[in-house]
């Protein structure tokens, strides 16, 4: 597989950066990983294609967040809040316009930039022991660390448990929010398998993870976001007392049968199932003269694009909001990415919804395309044309 968010141009087709992407669930501590991780500078850097900011829901959501975590949590005087992985700001933001101290903490100097241009203050550095240590000296301990979407990406995450602890007031809570393994099971949803995506987790893992250094899972509250999303929160070991969601949602694993390999192998063979259907669907289209474009160059779609080996012969442009990967190619299948307005200008027969995540969000602004007569084509939970 090549990096998720790596667009390149057609001067860069011949030095491509591929590495090979196993799963693996652990029988001890049930994580489910990816076994070799590229190297995080691969994928966060200067010029990361990721900005939260191109979904208005996500900026929304990311509100909610922040005045979820305000109200819970944040009820000392002149609290401290620290974001791990903050982007371009966009939850962070709401603690900056009611004055609550806050840090951003981002390695993508490009999206910590535009963060900064919002109001957000920002540090340009990975998460771990080492910037815990310099965000403490320089601060105090936080109240509340943040983070979405970012714990996931990041391979060594006993650093992380280390630097949360140091970084963490007594009372103060972690909490995070990403992919759940749950979702990504129940729905065969394994687009959210790629490069960033390091660890899926379950309740499970992440009870697993961090119990080892005092950090005590104290909540989990389900999220719609990102095709299904569990946020936890955790604390100092005895520090709150666990809601009951907690002993719930390990309940509800083991009968899910998130513990047990048997669950991998029929996932594995749904993959399979999804990707011969996904094929046949669209090559059959293609022989018959049908125009089929791609919807949103999410890194999720690099998965499925690369899993499938569907290229610019069955997909002839993937339609994205975001400028910078706009005039590029998709990693690995080297399909071009075009910039929206090429999508409305001239609507295909049909079009892959690779951001299926953001379904709400995109129907109602596409009804156009549905009223020219265009179908989408979808491959989760199963592959469909709606
Ligand atoms: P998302 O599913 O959040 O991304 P990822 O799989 O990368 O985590 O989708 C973000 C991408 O989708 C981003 O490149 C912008 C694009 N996009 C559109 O082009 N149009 C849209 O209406 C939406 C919601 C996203």
């Amino acid at each position: 597989m090549p990096i998720a968010n790596a667009f390149l141009t057609p001067a860069q087709f011949d030095r491509e950066y591929f590495y090979e992407m196993a799963t693996a669930s652990c029988p001890a501590c049930h994580t489910f990983q990816i076994v070799d991780q590229p190297d995080p500078r691969q994928m966060f850097h200067e010029h990361y294609a990721f900005f939260t900011r191109s979904s208005k829901r996500m900026v929304a959501h990311f509100a909610d967040y922040a005045v979820w975590v305000a109200d819970q949590f944040l009820k000392e005087a002149d609290p401290f809040v620290v974001e791990i992985g903050c982007n371009d700001g966009a939850m962070l933001e709401n603690f900056a316009k009611r004055s609550i101290r806050h840090l951003g903490i981002e390695p993508s100097a490009n999206v910590a930039a535009e963060a900064e241009r919002h109001g957000v203050r920002t540090k340009v550095a990975f998460f771990g022991m080492q910037a815990a240590r310099e965000v403490r000296e320089g601060n105090g301990p936080a109240d509340a660390i943040i983070a979405a979407n970012v714990i996931c990406h990041i391979p060594d995450i006993n650093e992380i448990a280390r630097g949360v602890g140091h970084l963490l007031a007594d009372r103060g809570v972690f909490v995070f929010e990403e992919p759940y393994l749950g979702a990504m099971i129940e729905k065969g949803s394994y687009d959210q398998i790629y490069d960033e995506h390091v660890f899926i987790f379950s309740a499970h893992s992440v009870h697993n993870a961090f119990q080892p250094h005092g950090l005590e899972l104290i909540d989990v509250v389900p999220q719609a976001t990102h095709g299904g999303s569990m946020r936890y929160v955790l604390a100092k070991q005895g520090a709150y007392e666990p809601a009951p969601a907690v002993r719930q949602l390990l309940a509800r694993e083991q009968e899910l049968g998130l513990n047990d390999p048997a669950t991998y192998d029929a996932f594995r063979e749904r993959c399979e199932r999804s990707r011969k259907a996904l094929v046949g669907l669209v090559r059959s289209l293609r022989a018959e003269g049908k125009r089929v474009v791609g919807y949103a160059a999410t890194s999720k779609s690099t998965t499925v694009l690369n899993y499938c080996g569907l290229g610019p012969a069955d997909i002839e442009f993937i339609s994205d909001t975001t400028p910078l990967k706009q005039g590029k190619f998709t990693p690995g299948t080297h399909i071009p990415v075009r910039p929206h307005e090429d999508f409305s200008a001239n609507f295909p027969d049909y079009a892959v919804l690779f951001a299926w995540n953001h379904e709400a969000e995109i129907m109602e602004k596409e009804t156009k395309f549905m009223d020219s007569g265009g179908k989408w084509i979808k491959f989760v939970p199963e592959v469909a044309v709606s």
